[in-house]
This record gives C-alpha cells, sequence and structure tokens, in this order.
C-alpha cells in the first residue's frame, strides 16, 4: 500500500519549483495508501543536459509524512528552485513499509549504485528477491537497504553494465529485468543513461499514465507492439534480446510535441492535472522518448486487446481516493477478502498444513517453554484478543489472560520472566499498550507484537512479533486490522501446535477454514443491502444490545463498540450466559436485539438465550447459520452466514455488524470517518 508518482514534461517549460510542487502534491494525494516515508528523484541542479553518467540524478528521501519531505526540498540551498527545465522527469514515492523498518534508506526511490545511474519507485512485493539479491551480491553489486525493492535498480546496472556492444534501449533494460522478477509490482523507472525518458510497467499492482497536451491527442487508443518471443540468455540464462525495440520507440503514438505525462499508482494524483489516462495492464512496458509515448509487451496472450485506450476520467477527487466508496470505513470492511490473505501471504503452505510467522521462528522454543500468554490491547485489539483466546488455549494448552492495557496496568499485574506478552496494536503506537509493554519488558517477560505499523513503537520495542499486513487503515472505527489481527494470532497457535500429533486434524480443518475465508467473506459482504434494510428500521433507536457467547462473544463487544464509536447510540455487548444475572432486565418488545447464534459447542446454550429473550415479547435480529431453519423460525430479521470452522467463525460473524454500524451512522447523518471526540491512534494514556 504505497503510492507512486511521477512527472514527466517534455518541451514545457517548468520551474525546478514548479516541477517539486507537482511530485510533492502527487504524494500528498497518494498520503492515505501509505504515509511513513516518502521520496523523489530529479535531476540534479544544471546537469539536465550532460549525459555523462556521474550523479546526474539526486535523491531526496524523508522518513515521515510528505510535509517532510516538502521542507527538505526546500532547504537544501544548492538547488536552484528558479532554473527552468525546459523537458525533465521526476519520480516520487510515498511508503507504507513492508520490508525494512521506515528509515531514509528504505524509503524509495531506490538505486543502482552510488552515482544514481538507475532509479525506481515500487509498489508491491517482490518473492524472489532473497534469491536475486544472492546473485547479484555475488557479481559485487552492494546493497544498502532492507528492501525487496532494491534488487531492481541493481539488476538494471547489471544488465546494462554487461550489454557488451548490444544496443539496449531503456525499456528493453526494464523488459529484461521483470522477466526475473516473481511477485507483483507496479515501477517506475529513471535513468541519468536515458535523460528526458521514462519507463512504466506493471504486473499485479495498478498504474496509469494521465496525459496533458495542448495539442490534440491523435488518437483514442494506443496501440501495442508485441515483439516476438526472445532468444535465451543473459541473467540466470533466462533474459532475452530484442532487436526490434528501437524501430517499436520510434513510432510516434501519442505526444511529440509540448506534452505532460503524469505516472500514478491511482487516479486521485492524475486526475487535477488532466482527465485523460491510460491503464496500463500487466506486462504492459510503457515508454517516453522524446516526448512519445509508446506501449509493448512481450508475446500476444490469448484474449489481450491489440491497444490500450485513453480514457476519460469523470470523477471527482473525492470519489477516486475511495473508490467507490461513501467513507474509508466502508472501503476498508470491503477489502477484508484481500487483507486476510495479505496477513497469511508467504505464511501458510495449504498444501502441507505448515505455518511459519517469520518473525517468531527464532523465539518459538522459548515461547514453547512459557508459564503462560498474556494479550494485552484496547478496543478493538483486544477485543481480537478475546476472539481467539479460547483456540489459542486449545493450541498451546498454555493459560490465556486476556487485558485491557490500562487495566492491567491499574491493578500492578504480577508479571514474570517465564510469561510471554502479546501487544496487540494496529497502530503500534497507543500509549496504554506501549506502557504495558514496557511493564512487562522491565519484568523480563518475553515481549511480542501483533502491529499493523512496522517501524511503529510497540513493533520495534517489542522482542518479536508478526506484522498483520493489513494496509493503512483510515477509518477511525477499526475493521479490516481486527480480522487481520484475528487471523494472524490463529496462525501463531497454528505455529505452535504444529509437533503435537493429537491436533493435527484439528489444525488441518483450521487451515482449510483459512484458505476459504476470503470467499466465505466476500458471500457475507454480499448481505450489505439487507444489512442496510435492517439499519433503516433501526437508525431511530436509542439503544441496541448484541448478544452471544462462546467463540462469538467477541463479536457482540466489537459489533457494540463499533454502533457506539460512529453511531453515538448506546450499545452494549452482552455475553449471553450472562443474561438471567442482570441484562434480561431489559428486554422488551422495543429494545432492539441483535443476536449471534452460530453452529459450534453453544449452539444449545445459545437456543436457550433466544427462549428467555422471545418469551419476553423480545425481537431479536439473528445472526446465524444460514442453514438453521431452528434458529430462523424464532428470529424478527435473519443474517444468515456461510458456516466456516467454529474458531474463525468470529471472522465472519463481525462483518454483518461492520456493515451495520457504517449503515447507522450514515443514517444518522454522521461522520463515519472521523467520529467526535475520537483520534485513530491514542497516544496518550
Ligand atoms: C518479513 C518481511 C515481509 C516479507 C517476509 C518474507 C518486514 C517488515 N517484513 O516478514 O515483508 O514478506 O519477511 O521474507 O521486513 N516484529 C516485532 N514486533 C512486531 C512485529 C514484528 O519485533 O510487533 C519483528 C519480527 O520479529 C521480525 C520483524 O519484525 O523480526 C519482521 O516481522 P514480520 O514482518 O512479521 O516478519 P516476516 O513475516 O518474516
Ligand atoms: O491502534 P490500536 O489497535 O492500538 O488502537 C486501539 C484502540 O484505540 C482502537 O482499537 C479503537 O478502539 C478503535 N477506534 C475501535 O474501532
Amino acid at each position: 500500500m504505497c503510492g507512486i508518482f511521477a512527472y514527466l514534461n517534455y518541451q514545457v517549460p517548468r520551474t525546478r519549483k514548479e516541477v517539486f510542487d507537482t511530485l510533492v502534491k502527487g504524494l500528498q494525494r497518494l498520503e492515505y495508501r501509505g504515509y511513513d516515508s516518502a521520496g523523489i528523484a530529479v535531476d540534479s541542479p544544471g546537469k539536465t543536459t550532460n549525459k555523462d553518467a556521474n550523479s546526474n540524478i539526486c535523491l531526496i528521501k524523508k522518513k515521515g509524512k510528505v510535509k517532510a519531505l516538502d521542507e527538505a526540498l526546500y532547504n537544501g540551498d544548492s538547488m536552484d528552485l528558479q532554473e527552468e527545465l525546459e523537458t525533465h522527469f521526476g519520480i516520487a514515492h510515498t511508503r507504507w513499509a513492508t520490508h525494512g523498518e521506515p528509515s531514509p534508506i528504505n524509503s524509495h526511490p531506490h538505486r543502482s549504485d552510488k552515482n544514481n545511474e538507475f532509479v525506481v519507485i515500487h509498489n508491491g512485493i517482490i518473492t524472489n528477491y532473497k534469491e536475486l539479491k544472492k546473485y547479484l551480491n555475488s557479481k559485487g553489486y552492494k546493497f544498502e537497504s532492507e528492501t525487496d525493492t532494491e534488487v531492481i535498480p541493481k539488476l538494471i546496472k547489471y544488465v546494462y553494465d554487461n550489454r557488451e556492444k548490444e544496443h539496449l534501449s531503456f525499456s528493453t533494460l526494464v523488459e529484461r529485468v521483470i522477466q526475473q522478477l516473481e511477485g507483483a509490482f507496479a515501477l517506475v523507472f529513471k535513468s541519468s543513461h536515458f535523460p528526458g525518458e521514462a519507463v512504466a510497467t506493471r504486473r499485479g499492482s495498478p498504474l496509469l499514465i494521465g496525459v496533458r497536451s495542448q495539442f490534440e491527442l491523435p488518437s483514442e487508443h494506443i496501440p501495442i507492439q508485441y515483439n516476438s518471443a526472445r532468444i535465451q540468455e543473459g541473467v540466470q540464462e533466462r533474459n532475452s534480446r530484442n532487436k526490434t525495440d528501437s524501430v517499436v520507440e520510434q513510432q510516434e503514438v501519442v505526444g511529440g510535441k509540448a506534452v505532460e505525462y503524469y505516472f500514478a499508482s491511482d487516479a486521485s494524483a492524475i486526475i487535477e492535472h488532466t482527465n485523460k489516462v491510460i491503464y496500463l495492464e500487466d506486462d504492459d512496458i510503457a515508454a517516453v522518448i522524446k516526448g512519445n509515448l509508446s506501449l509493448h509487451r512481450m508475446n500476444r496472450q490469448t484474449g489481450d486487446s491489440p491497444s490500450r485506450a485513453i480514457q476519460t476520467l469523470q470523477m471527482e477527487l473525492q470519489q477516486i481516493m475511495k473508490g467507490n466508496f461513501e467513507a474509508f470505513m466502508q472501503k476498508e470492511i470491503f477489502e477484508q477478502p484481500e487483507s486476510v490473505v495479505n496477513t497469511m501471504r508467504g505464511r501458510i503452505s495449504f498444501d502441507g498444513s505448515k505455518v511459519i510467522l517469520g518473525g517468531l521462528k527464532d523465539h518459538l522454543k522459548e515461547i514453547k517453554r512459557c508459564r503462560r500468554l498474556i494479550m494485552i490491547g484496547c478496543g478493538t485489539s483486544f477485543h481480537a484478543a478475546v476472539a481467539t483466546r479460547q483456540i489459542l488455549e486449545e493450541l498451546t494448552e498454555l493459560p490465556v489472560m486476556v487485558e485491557l492495557a490500562s487495566d492491567f496496568l491499574d491493578r500492578y499485574t504480577p508479571v514474570f520472566r517465564d510469561d510471554v506478552c502479546f501487544f496487540i496494536s494496529q497502530s503500534g503506537e497507543t500509549a496504554d499498550t506501549l506502557m504495558a509493554l514496557r511493564y512487562c519488558k522491565d519484568r523480563g517477560a518475553l515481549t511480542v507484537g501483533i502491529t499493523n505499523t512496522v517501524g511503529s513503537s510497540i513493533s520495534r520495542e517489542t522482542d518479536c512479533g508478526v506484522h498483520i499486513n493489513a494496509g493503512p487503515e483510515i477509518g477511525v472505527a477499526s475493521t479490516k486490522a481486527y480480522t487481520s489481527q484475528f487471523v494472524a494470532i490463529i496462525m501463531f497457535g497454528l505455529m505452535m501446535s504444529e509437533d503435537r500429533i493429537s491436533m493435527q486434524k484439528r489444525r488441518e480443518e483450521i487451515i482449510i477454514g483459512l484458505k476459504d475465508l476470503p470467499d466465505m467473506i466476500k458471500k457475507v459482504l454480499e448481505l450489505d443491502g439487507k444489512i442496510k434494510g435492517i439499519a433503516q428500521e433501526l437508525y431511530q433507536q436509542k439503544s441496541l444490545l448484541v448478544m452471544g457467547r462462546g467463540f462469538n462473544y467477541a463479536t457482540c463487544l466489537e459489533g457494540a463498540l463499533k454502533i457506539k464509536e460512529i453511531t453515538y447510540m448506546h450499545s452494549e455487548g452482552i455475553l449471553a450466559g450472562e443474561l438471567k444475572h442482570g441484562p434480561l432486565a431489559l428486554i422488551d418488545k422495543d429494545m432492539p436485539v441483535i443476536m449471534v447464534i452460530m453452529r459450534d459447542a453453544c449452539y444449545t446454550k445459545c437456543q436457550n438465550a433466544l427462549q428467555q429473550v422471545t418469551a419476553r415479547q423480545g425481537r431479536p435480529i439473528l445472526i446465524c447459520s444460514e442453514d438453521d431453519p431452528e434458529t430462523i423460525k424464532y428470529a424478527y430479521q435473519t443474517i444468515g452466514l456461510p458456516h466456516t470452522v467454529d474458531c474463525l467463525q468470529g471472522v465472519l460473524s463481525v462483518i454483518p455488524l461492520q456493515l451495520m454500524s457504517f449503515h447507522l451512522a450514515v443514517l444518522r447523518g454522521f461522520d463515519v470517518d472521523c467520529p467526535r471526540n475520537l483520534a485513530k491512534s491514542v497516544t496518550v494514556e
């Protein structure tokens, strides 16, 4: 979840300041996607026409928000901000760290060498970066960052350095590089060997190009040049030679006269400059030479369109940033099929029933020897601990305590050297959780983070941990972070129980459940219309009770928190087992009650609670299995869910309540993403 932006002006004079402003503004538009560091690469002052390759390109990178980069650009006194750049290409990036913590060295653009001969910005993940790095290391290329991205500029330089007498265009070099890459990427390259030229490509991550010209664009469609199969050679014996590329690139397709190009990972950064855009498709390579844009790709595939349309964007900026969603919270709820996959990516082998959390594997022995596990968090992150406690107890056979960070500290809870303490936090900055972490550290316990934010205080200060990789969460109400925390903790339980023969069947059923989870989440999201209808009936109510037990108790707590947080209705999550001990007094025909009743070990007990509610004229809205007529017949309204393994059911049962709270808040006229009195990151005790 990073942001790419690049700007090329060809025969459109711009001062250096204007170029900087355009780049920075582009990044600011993308900042909602990732914001822990940012950087740009531009031509060095006074060097734009110099064809020698020595430091023609300068890099400016800063940790923190784009604002920090913006300030840095204007602090350097060596820059003549009024210098006019007739033709120039600048690239920029804002980062949400996944490999290595946020720091200038880890932020993009990444470079091939000290002279910045090739620089690149990247979104996505290179999964074979370790192999490539090893290979390039063996060839003498020195790495400076901890990122996967850095293999890309090193590799292009390697191809360039080994080209012998062959003339290789910039786009051919890029093509040879991407043949070696596995994973997902959107890339934009700049090089001092090809001044004023740009090359961009993608596979699996979005990338589009905006075109602005005072001249009429020659065509509404850009033809694609397909290059014939290549001769195998080069890097790892897999590279190829292309003698037709230079011809391809001479072809004048778009531009050529005064023209500006904007490259971005989403349209929000482009729309204010132009509404004419080309969306690249996987394996497209776009090159700009002398103001001409051409597109080509290796081999034509079946179903491939022979051209890319220049589309006219109709959307408003706000709309683009949130896609078709009304609020970030809604967008994040709908991202959950992907965000849970990102939590599991590269960590579970579904064939071999193996789970490896890279951040914990070296500490596993120590964790297995501990006396108890303590899971600590606040708000939604605490609920993720409640949701997974039972399965952790079962899989680890250890006592598991769940603690609200503030209460844990208030009690001066005894903690020992042989305790393992988990700190669960989306932001990684919550003050109470951070204080609890320091408290446990002082007492010699092993500390483990479950965080969404690489480089956050909790991620840095814990002894080890797991990044849940859910991507940035903007809405104050936490949604996708909860389901990813849930999945990450279950993966930890699976890792702990790997060598227990008695657990194998249980483990396998959970792993199959995890595999099917994204599709199941999609099915639940299809209920949105129905849930909106129910919200329309409820939105004028003052209060809403949410009841359940066992694996779904946490859903009630979390659902009630979502409702109170953004709708300002009173809402309580009630353990159904406690009904007779007080809450039953609230039940009558007017009190709205949502009950979660799934087919698990608590099913009969939940049925009893349901009887108690209906016997008092309660009209329950039931979140239950879609194929459970016994329960459905008592329902005033039903939200039927697909069935999954008991300990994962909570991932599905919480989603209707996320959606419900969203619709209730909209109907009540409140700002969903910024509820009153609350902040995304609670950095005070
Ligand atoms: C790492 C990479 C990931 C890559 C994977 C495979 C990073 C940040 N992650 O993931 O992008 O796909 O290798 O090569 O580079 N940690 C804490 N506290 C926390 C969270 C994490 O101390 O709260 C530590 C972990 O113990 C580990 C490091 O941070 O040492 C990275 O954690 P994580 O991203 O979860 O590790 P991998 O899954 O191995
Ligand atoms: O960033 P954290 O996960 O540590 O935040 C903890 C809580 O402040 C947070 O979950 C809060 O309860 C959310 N706004 C709930 O939606």
